[in-house]
């Protein structure tokens, strides 16, 4: 595995013709990302993963300060998985273009995450830019634990590069909790209380899939859950295609963001 710590350095040395597959992520592996990089792996020649902590799309300080950071493990991790690149890049140089690090997003997309954490998905668009201009890699991996992400950076990167974003299955825990970076902060108790809401959420869905109807029971579910002290930001059925609030029982999709103690979590089933 090579590593590189600029962008600049891995744009002379990698042929991007090549068939790149890029899967970006903010390290403190698990096995979410390794599917990524396995998917990755089988569609492509080589495979590029970068490991950035980007502040701005932490809208707290505290939350940026405090995000798991674990990079030894991640390296001994990306050598086993046998990833062709690393790339590891100094705040300084992707900091540095202050004009393709400004994006704007729609009032439409004022929804979920966008309205519950002002300027995340801004940062995010933002890095995903930076990265895209200089790593012409041919397919991007994602996972669908973040799937309001997946669904803004397509139709931002659409019009704009011609890399393309491949989905991935969110990769769950036995006790049906999404896998996160974010849990490396949880104690064995707050574990058993999120996967509480992944299986309470989890459930609610398969009741709506048998009869339509029981959508009706949104707020009995926000009740049980917040009767654990879970604070929920939101709790909503939306269509999958475009996550508008038009939705029938065939193309509906639940997104949650909620906190444990003060760590913020998002799954969607
Ligand atoms: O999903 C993440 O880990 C991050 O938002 C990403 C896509 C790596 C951008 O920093």
């Amino acid at each position: 595995m090579i590593i590189f710590k600029s962008i600049n350095r891995l744009n002379k040395e990698v042929n991007f013709k090549a068939n790149i597959g890029f899967v970006p992520t903010m390290g403190a592996l698990h096995k979410g990302h390794f599917s990524l990089i396995k998917s990755s792996k089988k569609k492509c020649k080589k495979t590029l993963v970068s490991i950035f902590v980007n502040p701005s799309q932490f809208n707290k300080k505290n939350d940026y300060k405090n995000y798991p950071r674990n990079l030894k493990r991640d390296i001994k991790i990306l050598k086993i998985l046998k990833v062709d690149y690393l790339l590891i890049p100094k705040i300084n140089e992707i900091y540095k273009n202050k004009k393709t690090m400004k994006i704007k997003l729609n009032k439409k997309d004022k929804i979920l995450c966008v309205k519950y954490r002002p300027g995340h998905f801004e940062g995010v668009l933002a890095i995903i830019n930076q990265f895209l201009i200089n790593i012409k890699a041919k397919f991007m991996f994602l996972g669908e634990k973040d799937y309001q992400q997946i669904h803004l950076l397509k139709k931002f990167i659409k019009s704009k590069f011609k890399t393309k974003i491949i989905p991935c299955k969110t990769v769950r825990l036995n006790n049906s909790l999404a896998y996160s970076s974010r849990n490396f902060l949880l104690s064995k108790n707050e574990i058993q209380k999120a996967s509480f809401v992944s299986r309470s959420v989890h459930n609610f869905y398969l009741s709506i899939k048998k009869n339509f109807k029981n959508k009706n029971n949104i707020n009995k579910i926000k009740k049980i859950i917040e009767s654990k002290k879970i604070k929920i930001d939101y709790l909503e059925l939306r269509n999958k295609e475009n996550l508008s609030k038009n939705f029938n029982q065939n193309n509906f999709k639940i997104f949650i963001a909620y906190y444990i103690n003060n760590i913020r979590l998002i799954d969607n089933f």
